[in-house]
């Protein structure tokens, strides 16, 4: 997966980690024939990755007062939950899976930066709202 132009949304912070988002992603399709340890691994970049990138937009949704922010977040809980399922299927030896992740991770994406990112960063440019970075223990991931 390469970066394209139309997915910069004219936000440094979010650009910088769809950047970050489109290299793992990559990273993870080169892995194809490296065997179960090299998907495993990059699966895990990715998801630690994810975890933080949605945590990071979910934060800055609260704080904004982005009105779907129920729609958007539960999203990224979704794709959270996929990309658990998978690496628990790579860990079990079904490596192949690495790659067909891979590729359904650039549709989904292709489809939510166009959509849900856009009207979040065209939000945050209404409002003014300067983005803050994740405090340590932000309220909106405790449990
Ligand atoms: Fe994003
Ligand atoms: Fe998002």
């Amino acid at each position: 997966m390469h970066w394209k132009e139309h997915y910069a949304l004219g936000h440094a912070p979010m650009d910088a980690t769809h950047q970050e988002f489109t290299q793992l992603t990559r990273q993870l399709a080169k892995t194809e024939t490296a065997g179960k340890e090299a998907v495993a691994t990059a699966m895990e970049a990715l998801l630690r990755h994810s975890e933080q990138h949605f945590a990071q937009e979910d934060y800055w949704m609260a704080e904004s007062g982005f009105p779907p922010v129920q729609c958007h977040a539960r999203e990224h809980q979704r794709v959270l939950a996929s990309l658990q399922n998978v690496l628990r299927r790579v860990k079990n030896g079904h490596s192949a899976l690495g790659k067909t992740a891979a590729r359904e991770l650039e549709s989904w994406f292709e489809r939510h930066v166009a959509t849900m990112d856009t009207a979040l960063a065209r939000h945050m440019r209404q409002v003014d709202y300067t983005p803050a970075a994740l405090p340590e223990t932000p309220d909106i991931c405790v449990r």
